[in-house]
């Protein structure tokens, strides 16, 4: 009877479960005398959902004597929930069992990449100087460069870049190449060593120039503009273009050879489309998309900002610490935000942001087939239409 009665009870507050004090109250009421593991875990799950745009906050009345008998559980999944929802309480017990996970060589890096990210949503401290320790473990680089992403302190990106001709794969590069433009001093520091070849420029694709260039720093504008030129085409010399490609693809006996077209796809379209089944979802899904129409795929690909579904429209987010983030987002409420970017899915308080604004620019970046040559684009367009 009593769990038919908290099941309703939360059924009822579930709409407004950003949390009040009074609901916290009585969901810590109800978890301090239930004594069946199932509705515990769903108790903890509604919290822990209910808070997810929140970093960190004091502990409900009575969370001490909860947490002890939560953590006694018989459920692993209980335990782990509530030494979640401790950490956002801010308990030092459970800062130390997440910092001992993410160091334990013997734990799977799943578990040590959650504990990472645990740490870094409830900025414990210490988060930096754990993330550059990772940087050297295989399977944790990835994790670490993104958690490195919040902290404004040149150090982190000297030991990026130290580390950059070392980095094994594409993921980890992409991560290192958003970390470093996503701030006007990172970037600078980019340039630089891009200019030293410690990083090819090839490296740096048409969504990370653009980043770079939407920013406002006036010399580092003039630099990129230096280096690589500006691109804003007109609508006439975007005909011209989606032309020039369509003649290229269908004119002469060259054939795209598609499986190498699904490297070129993993180079620079990957990180933001699933197709068969895998890539990310910055962007729509475009397997079941019209892609064996060539100039459905032209078009797209050449003049993403023609037309921009709502569901993909972009937000600029400039925080407090300087850092910039273009992505789309997913969710917000009074307390924060959650956005999706090209490189990662990151949820931001309101206390945290300086600006938001819409763009009408779309996530997906113009000249991306620039950094192919010929044979790449007939590659690509062969993988795509596959
Ligand atoms: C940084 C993220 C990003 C990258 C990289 C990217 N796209 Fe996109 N793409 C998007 C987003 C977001 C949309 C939806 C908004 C729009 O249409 O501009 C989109 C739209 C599309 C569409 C239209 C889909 C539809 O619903 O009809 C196609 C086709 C497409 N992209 C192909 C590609 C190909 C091929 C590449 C690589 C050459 C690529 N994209 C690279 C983000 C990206």
């Amino acid at each position: 009877m009593r769990v038919f009665l908290t099941v309703l009870l939360l059924l009822v507050l579930w709409p407004r479960l950003s949390l009040a004090d009074e609901t916290m109250d009585a969901l810590v009421g109800v978890l301090l005398t239930n004594d069946d593991p199932q509705l515990d875990a769903d108790i903890l799950k509604g919290v822990r959902d209910g808070l997810a745009t929140t970093r960190t906050m004091e502990p409900p009345k009575g969370w001490s004597a909860v947490e002890k008998r939560l953590m006694k559980s018989p459920s692993a999944e209980v335990r782990d929930l509530a030494n979640l929802l401790a950490l956002k309480f801010g308990s030092q017990a459970s800062m130390e069992s997440y910092r001992r996970q993410v160091l334990n060589d013997g734990e799977t890096i799943e578990i040590r990449r959650a504990a990472l990210r645990a740490l870094l949503e409830a900025k414990a401290a210490g988060v930096a100087g754990l993330a550059k320790r990772l940087l050297d473990v295989p399977g944790m680089r990835v994790e670490a460069i993104r958690a490195l992403g919040e902290f404004d302190d040149a150090d982190i990106v000297h030991e990026v870049i130290r580390r950059y001709p070392r980095l094994e794969n594409l993921d980890e590069r992409r991560a290192a190449l958003n970390l470093l433009v996503s701030r006007p001093a990172h970037a600078g520091k980019l340039l630089d060593a891009v200019e030293a070849r410690q990083i090819p420029s090839a490296h740096l694709t048409a969504d990370l120039l653009r980043q770079l260039r939407g920013m406002k720093a006036a010399d580092l504008n003039a630099r990129v503009a230096q280096v690589w030129g500006v691109v804003r085409d007109s609508p006439v010399e975007k005909q011209a273009e989606i032309a020039r490609y369509k003649k290229l693809l269908t004119a002469g006996p060259a054939r795209g050879d598609a499986e190498r077209g699904r490297f070129v796809f993993n180079m620079i379209c990957g990180q933001c489309h699933t197709l068969f089944g895998e890539g990310g979802k910055v962007g729509p899904d475009i397997t079941g998309s019209n892609r064996s129409d060539l100039d459905y795929l032209l078009h797209n690909i050449l003049d993403p900002n023609a037309e921009i579904p709502n569901d993909y429209r972009p937000t600029n987010l400039e925080l407090k610490d300087e850092r910039s983030l273009t992505g789309i987002v997913t969710r917000q409420d009074s307390e924060g935000v959650t956005i999706v970017t090209a490189a990662e899915t990151l949820t931001i308080s309101r206390d945290e942001i300086a600006t938001m604004r819409q763009s009408d620019l779309s996530m997906m970046p113009e000249g991306l087939l620039q950094a192919l040559n010929e044979q790449q684009v007939r590659d690509l367009i062969a993988h795509l239409r596959r």
